[in-house]
């Protein structure tokens, strides 16, 4: 059985993009592989967090994992600072991980171009990645379009440790939606919507009650002209509220074209606004209910057991390998 693996940071409400992107694909293929999920608290401090709302975010993106349809009896759900391997073979990794390939990271430059200060976790955040991903042998990596980079650069770490020592990982391939790997802000439709985003109008959060979610997608940015038409060179802003909408409803961009032919902007955006809010109603309810129990709790012990047991084996060869006196 093929095993996956992919990991959500806690850095804030979790959004559509995160959803259509990668949350959607946790939940098809837990029924066709062994999967882990995790909730990647360690990558999360490569920026500020506040510890108060870094606990909160953790718990609760959990809950949403299982909100949306992850199921635990099938699947692993952990916190990531739960299982000591990660940031050990994290290390480990970065002394394989070249300085300057870490350097051409498009998702690097970007965040370090946005802060007065930049950590050294920043920077070296693929080789940890690399590191969560390597650790359980996964195969495949259900990731939106931004990781994809990432992802070539574990290959490439995975594959040079392989040469060098001898066949230790399993080198994994990416898994990225067709539809709905790059789900773009809907303030500007040149940027990738982000749940870091300091203007909350530029995502709509799998949390936001409907009024909050109607206003955002009625203010959300237009082309010019008045047709609802997918061209994603002409018209940005509306192919990507169309995929939205296509996403929802199961609909391909012919179908999506053909339903608003004739129609405004301002049908569009009322039933796009309806379509969202009826999707996310049933996890936004299981999520309430999961928040108020201490189910997740006892979800995250039991997965933190499992992930460490799957993780030794992994960790025990690659330190054997490098040359690490046994203990
Ligand atoms: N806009 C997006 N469209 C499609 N997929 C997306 N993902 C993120 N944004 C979009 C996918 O969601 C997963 C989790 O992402 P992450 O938390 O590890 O970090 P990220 O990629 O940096 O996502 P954000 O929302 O932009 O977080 P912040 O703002 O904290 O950096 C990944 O599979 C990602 O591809």
């Amino acid at each position: 059985m093929k095993r996956v693996f992919s990991g959500i940071q806690p850095s804030g409400n979790l959004t559509i993009g995160n959803y259509l992107g990668a949350m959607k694909n946790f939940v098809r293929l837990q029924h066709e592989a062994q999967c882990l999920f995790c909730v990647v608290d360690l990558h999360a401090i490569t920026v500020p967090q506040d510890p108060a709302a870094l606990r909160q975010n953790s718990r609760n993106l959990a809950a949403l994992y299982l909100a949306a349809g992850i199921d635990p009896e099938k699947s692993i759900v952990f916190i990531q600072s739960h299982v000591p391997a990660h940031a050990e073979l994290g290390w480990l990794l970065q002394c394989i991980a070249y300085y300057g390939e870490l350097g051409r990271m498009t998702q690097f430059k970007d965040k370090a171009a946005t802060k007065d200060v930049v950590t050294a976790g920043l920077f070296t955040y693929p080789a940890l990645m690399a590191a969560d991903i390597l650790l359980y042998q996964a195969d495949l990596v259900p990731v939106g379009e931004d990781q994809k980079q990432h992802l070539e650069l574990t290959r490439d770490i995975a594959e040079r440790f392989n040469h060098r020592f001898g066949d230790t990982f399993v080198v994994p391939e990416p898994y990225i939606p067709k539809v709905g790997g790059r789900i773009m802000s809907l303030e500007n439709p040149e940027k990738k919507m982000s749940k870091s985003d300091e203007s909350q109008g530029a995502y709509i959060a799998i949390l936001d009650p409907p009024d909050v979610i109607r206003k955002k997608i009625s203010r959300a940015v237009t082309d010019s002209d008045k047709e609802v038409r997918y061209d994603i060179e002409q018209k940005p802003a509306v192919s990507n509220l169309m995929t939205i909408f296509g996403l929802f409803t199961d609909m391909t961009m012919e179908q999506v074209t053909e339903h608003f032919a004739g129609k405004g902007y301002g049908q569009f955006k009322k039933e796009l606004a309806e379509v969202v809010v009826d999707g996310l109603a049933p996890v936004q309810a299981r999520y309430q209910e999961l928040i108020a129990t201490d189910e997740v709790d006892r979800v995250l012990r039991t997965g933190a057991e499992r992930a460490r047991d799957l993780s030794r084996q992994t960790l025990a060869t690659v330190k054997e390998r490098l040359g690490f006196l046994a203990e």
